[in-house]
């Protein structure tokens, strides 16, 4: 029988663990501050920024709403990022993606200072995990991190693929995985004999973006399934990149979609605002 990985829980937990740091430091005088910048109204990310301010408030830390038109010039945002690089009331920037086509994002994530860099996407975040040196890591395989610790599971020595090799989670997540000790394997949609590779993993990891994909074929009896997909399935229902109910009876451990890695993300943007005043 599978272990439900509760997300929802242990982001809860952490997210008060955080609080009581929040607060005690507003006793020594030390408020934090995140400013939020979304452009245009995509309404994913809407939502997205909406849960990351009720985060902020939930925690005690001070955000800061820009909400910018779709017209935004790349040079009117890049002048933003400054303003808010030389805040000294700013600890925290955030830039929403995806941005409109005439953005470049590279860009506007270079232009964020590294100190300020709460989403860890900054190219000096991203080489600074690689060589083991301290900066800010991406939220969502520094929450999987936490998840796998918080319901016991052990990452050192295990076989650990993850299928997907993004900048925000996949990459990443391999550097964080092999910082615990874990044997790392990446896979990506030219990866020959797939189910092969994955069917030897311990520690499952999926981020690909398509809907329902793993299915019983692709597991090792006994593993560890992290699930980062948020699809729609053919009934409109949030659903992962793992057919949660065709691998359930053969997984030891598995993360639902909703409620398993997206509560995490938010409450390790949270951590990184506490993480930029220590
Ligand atoms: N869009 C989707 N996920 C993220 C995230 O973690 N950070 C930012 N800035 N944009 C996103």
């Amino acid at each position: 029988m599978a272990a439900v990985i509760d997300g929802k829980k242990i982001s809860t937990e952490l997210k008060d663990e955080l609080k009581e740091k929040v607060a005690k430091l507003k006793e020594k005088g030390v408020e934090i501050s995140l400013a939020v910048v979304q452009v245009g109204n995509d309404p994913a990310s809407t939502v997205y920024v909406g849960n990351k301010k009720k985060a902020c408030a939930y925690v005690g830390i001070n955000s800061l709403s820009y909400e910018l038109p779709e017209s935004t010039s790349e040079e009117e945002l890049l002048s933003l990022v400054q303003k808010l690089n030389h805040d000294p009331v700013v600890n925290g920037i955030l830039v929403q993606l995806p941005l409109p086509n005439h953005i470049d994002e590279n860009k506007i994530i270079q232009a964020i200072s590294p100190a300020k860099d709460v989403d860890g996407f900054h190219p000096q975040s991203v080489g600074a995990l690689s060589i083991g040196q301290k900066g800010f890591v991406s939220c969502t395989p520094a929450g999987i991190i936490e998840l796998l610790k918080r319901s016991g599971i052990t990452i050192e020595g295990k076989e650990c693929v993850i299928v997907g090799r993004s900048n925000i989670v996949g990459k990443p997540m391999a550097m964080l995985m092999l910082r615990e000790n874990a044997t790392v394997t990446i896979c990506h949609s030219r990866t020959k004999d797939l189910k092969e590779v994955t069917r030897r993993a311990d520690i499952l990891i999926v981020a690909i973006g398509k809907t329902k994909f793993i299915t019983k074929d692709y597991v090792k009896e006994g593993a560890v399934i992290i699930d980062v997909g948020m699809n729609r399935d053919e009934n409109n229902k949030l659903c992962g990149d793992v057919h949660y109910d065709d691998v359930f009876p053969k997984v030891s451990a598995i993360t639902p979609v909703p409620g398993g890695v997206g509560p995490m993300t938010i409450a390790m943007l949270m951590n990184n605002c506490v993480q930029s005043v220590l």
